[in-house]
């Protein structure tokens, strides 16, 4: 990786944002962030500079990639909440859609040109096949996942126009904590199945997990997905930048494990490094759920020199852990 271009990262104090800044800095790469707080913690960011700001705000973006010699850029900022986007698809639009776009604008008159985009599994909808490779039909199946389908294509366009390169990581289920516990998910937001699952098990909110269906054509019932540690996504990042950096074209990534595991093996794994059950009790099937989705990750291996390392026992441990250090010291 090119340790003298400083790499600036849109929504670097959320979750998998802060997990790859953190890892760039430890790299001893140069890093800034830009951030709205709207959703994101400052003290996520640790000891790199962080410039509370809008992606949307072209003049912003400019004096940053100016002040900073801007040499490339990690593109997390965007809203990601599923449900939230069926409810309110022009909130989700509005900002993940021109937040991209005006991004993207000041980043070409700016003359930035190398750019890692948040991608998600979720483009590809229910997957036909599984393992889902890349070349699997992009049809998503919320608002959400339709604003990332779209930055991906705004990205193509880019690259075909402007002169830029990019690389689109499609994550798989994103989960887990940094092995120190010092930085992790905020449960307030999520309706994920990990944090949710640990927040019933510490705290007792919900008093039981619902389970979304357990008659599915799974091996147990339920619904199969790859969970991937947020540590092993951040490093995707870190090799997806010196793919760049070395000229790679545009693509775009699976990032799992390349590995599917149910819901009941998911709460099985948190019993286990929690010592006691998580509450839970079998409901209805959640409406938009594909059975199985998990990847096929090769495309990852072959082009960035990236696999997962960790498996689902770390996955829950490093996110229970997180999760009981601040029920243990509330902020
Ligand atoms: C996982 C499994 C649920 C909660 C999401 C986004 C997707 C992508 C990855 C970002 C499913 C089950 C969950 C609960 C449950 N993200 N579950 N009870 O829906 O696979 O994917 O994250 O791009 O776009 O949609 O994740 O954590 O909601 O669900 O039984 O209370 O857990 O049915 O099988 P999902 P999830």
């Amino acid at each position: 990786m090119d340790r003298d271009r400083t790499v600036l990262v849109t929504g670097g104090a959320g979750y998998i944002g802060s997990h790859t800044v953190r890892a760039l800095h430890e790299a001893g790469v140069p890093v800034v962030v830009v951030d709205s707080l709207e959703l994101g913690r400052a003290d996520a960011v640790g000891p790199v500079d962080l410039v509370v700001g809008d992606i949307a705000d072209g003049a912003v973006i400019r004096q940053i990639c100016e002040d900073y010699q801007v040499g490339a850029v990690v593109h997390f900022a965007a809203y990601k909440n599923v449900g939230e986007s069926m409810t309110d698809p022009g909130k989700y639009l509005r900002n993940n859609l021109t937040g991209t776009i005006n991004l993207l604008e000041a980043l070409t008159a700016a003359g930035v040109d190398e750019i890692v985009f948040s991608s998600s599994c979720s483009v590809y909808g229910t997957p036909a096949i599984v393992p889902v490779d890349e070349t699997a039909a992009i049809a998503p199946e919320s608002v959400y996942a339709q604003t990332k389908a779209t930055m991906e294509t705004l990205l193509d366009w880019y690259c075909r126009t402007k002169g830029m390169r990019s690389v689109s990581l499609r994550y798989f289920n994103a989960a887990g904590a940094s092995a120190d516990a010092v930085i992790g998910e905020d449960w307030t937001y999520s309706m994920n199945l990990v944090p949710v699952a640990i927040r019933s098990l510490l705290i007792g909110e919900p008093a039981e997990l619902t389970v979304f269906g357990d008659d599915y054509p799974t091996p147990d019932g339920t619904c199969v997905r790859d969970y991937i540690h947020v540590d092993d996504l951040a490093a995707a990042h870190l090799r997806a930048l010196s793919y760049l950096a070395a000229g790679g074209v545009t693509t775009a990534v699976n990032v799992g494990t390349g590995t599917g595991s149910s819901v009941r093996e998911v709460l099985a794994a948190i019993e286990a490094v929690a010592g006691r059950p998580v509450p839970h009790r079998i409901g209805p099937r959640r409406e938009g759920d594909p059975v199985s989705t998990f990847a096929d990750p090769r495309r990852a291996q072959e082009l960035l020199g990236w696999e997962a390392t960790r498996d689902l026992a770390e996955v829950v441990g490093s996110a229970y852990r997180w999760h009981l250090a601040q029920v243990n010291e509330p902020e």
